[in-house]
């Protein structure tokens, strides 16, 4: 059979796929010179119905819609196409942008709002921040179908290759028994990659048994896994079942591993030899089918090497090494993983969807992130939080994320300021931002402060705060 050659996706190789909608020749044709010179695939139609019918072949990044159509209006368009296409972002053209239509078009779901004639710089970055966005959520979408079709994996995100390394590796080794060792900084998903192994095992309906072994002193840690018997220990007064019976026929998942003292890493070697252990202070030798997965954010092999780790032990463990890359290594998935809690922390809190302005996720694509999708994550969830619209933009982000400080910010702006200017700007950050989480309410606020609601008053108007009440759209 001759070999089929498969088209290129139209949509890989353009910026993006614009429907434009429109029914002045002259607009179109001045977007259509701007928008395709910039590297855009554009689609023009002229009114609802020629709109309406391209939008069921064909599929497009964003939609430029005119407010004033013939027959049917934008207005009247814009909830009709939101019922179709929901995903597909909308920005409105007009000539005549009242503040009725524009707060008609938004609650309708417009993404945003372009009167004519309009600033082209502007118009195109608007365009390329919706653009990216949706590029994002689809390519979220998508990613999440394919890595559940294949294995899986209904909550991890991730596209770098780096990353789909170790999905690979992961749906290899998990249908096996192997010990697997998961090494990674803090914050890179060790204890998700544990629970997808387990998941995806042939014991994913027996117990996932976490236990982090760097928190427990040695009598307690050993008595929580191998169990006691009655008297074995002053506070021992009654038998009790230790982790490792408990994850019989499961996953045991050992966290923290390099901070289990000497002794009990002794004891674990034994398990993981002979399945077989006995309670603390008893004779009888029970038998287990636990399967070991151990997580560590420090080089287990420097500390074999310094003598904190037992070698034999290491190399038990280590018979299935997962590495985990820091964030940093792999920033092409911070958009992905940037929109996947996105979702997540808008629906949990009862909001609209959310999305991250173009400034706001160059900013998170360009940071060093120490602690890793963890510190993304809790990024995320507080831009959503304190979010009042639909669009989280960058001052919303903690200030070590987007560079700026509250002192750089301010001796950016006056070299002069003082250690009181300094504390003042502080304080009204700090203040707005106790409002906003009480949604105005200034009486919650000065309690959580634990100061009249006078001083609180007082502070409000001197620093010139202005109260917000988040609309719950
Ligand atoms: N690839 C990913 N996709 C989606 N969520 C992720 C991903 N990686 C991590 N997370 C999320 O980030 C948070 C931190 O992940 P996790 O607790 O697994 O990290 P960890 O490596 O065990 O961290 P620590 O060393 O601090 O215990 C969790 O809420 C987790 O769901
Ligand atoms: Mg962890």
């Amino acid at each position: 059979m001759p070999e089929v050659e498969l088209p290129l996706n139209p949509s890989e190789s353009v910026l993006g796929r614009i429907l434009v909608i429109d029914d002045e020749a002259a607009i179109r044709d001045s977007l259509e010179v701007l928008l395709t010179l910039e590297g855009y695939a554009v689609t023009m139609a002229v009114d609802g119905v020629e709109g309406l019918k391209t939008l069921e072949h064909d599929s497009f990044d964003l939609l430029l819609l005119d407010l004033n159509l013939p027959g049917q209006s934008g207005l009247e368009l814009l909830p009709i196409i939101k019922e179709r296409h929901p995903e597909l972002p909308v920005i409105m053209i007009t000539a005549y942008g009242s503040v009725d239509n524009v707060v008609e078009a938004i609650r309708s779901g417009a993404v945003n709002f372009v009167q004519k004639p309009w600033d082209n710089e502007k118009l195109l970055a608007d365009i390329r921040s919706a653009v990216a966005l949706h590029r994002a959520e689809e390519e979220n979408l998508q990613l999440k179908r394919t890595l559940k079709q294949r294995y899986n994996f209904s909550n991890i995100v991730g596209k770098s290759e780096i990353m789909l390394k170790v999905f690979d590796l992961v749906a290899q080794v998990a249908p096996s028994r192997s010990t697997v060792l998961i090494q990674g900084e803090s914050g890179t998903g060790k204890e998700l990659i544990a629970k997808a192994i387990h998941a995806n095992s042939p014991r994913k309906d027996k117990p996932f048994v976490p236990i982090n072994t760097g928190a427990m002193p040695s009598e307690l840690l050993e008595s929580t896994l191998f169990g006691h018997v009655k008297g074995a220990f002053t506070s021992a007064i009654a038998t009790k079942k230790g982790l490792f019976e408990v994850a019989n026929g499961g996953t045991l998942f050992m966290d923290e591993i390099a901070t289990m003292g000497m002794d009990t890493q002794a004891k674990i070697l034994r398990v993981l030899q002979d399945k077989r252990f006995m309670h603390l202070g008893g004779i009888q030798e029970m038998q287990v089918d636990v399967r070991i997965i151990a997580a560590t954010n420090v080089d287990l092999r420097k500390e074999v090497r310094e003598g904190r780790f037992r070698e034999d032990l290491f190399y038990r463990l280590n018979v299935i090494c997962v590495d985990l890359p820091p964030l940093r290594a792999r920033r092409e998935d911070v958009p992905l993983l940037s929109q996947h809690f996105l979702d997540f922390y808008a629906n949990e809190n009862g909001f609209e969807p959310r999305k991250l302005s173009a400034d706001a996720l160059r900013a998170l694509v360009d940071y060093e992130w120490p602690g890793n999708v963890r510190e993304l994550e809790n990024a995320i969830e507080r831009g959503v939080v304190l979010s009042s619209g639909p669009v989280i933009g960058s001052e919303l982000l903690p200030g070590q994320i987007t560079g700026r400080g509250f002192q750089d910010a301010l001796l950016e702006h006056n070299p002069n300021a003082t250690l009181f200017d300094i504390l003042e700007v502080i304080e009204r950050r700090i203040i707005i931002e106790k409002l906003e989480r009480c949604n105005g309410n200034q009486t919650e606020a000065a309690e959580q402060f634990h100061i009249p609601l006078s001083t609180l008053n007082q502070k409000i108007k001197r620093l010139s705060i202005e109260i917000r009440k988040k609309s719950r759209e």
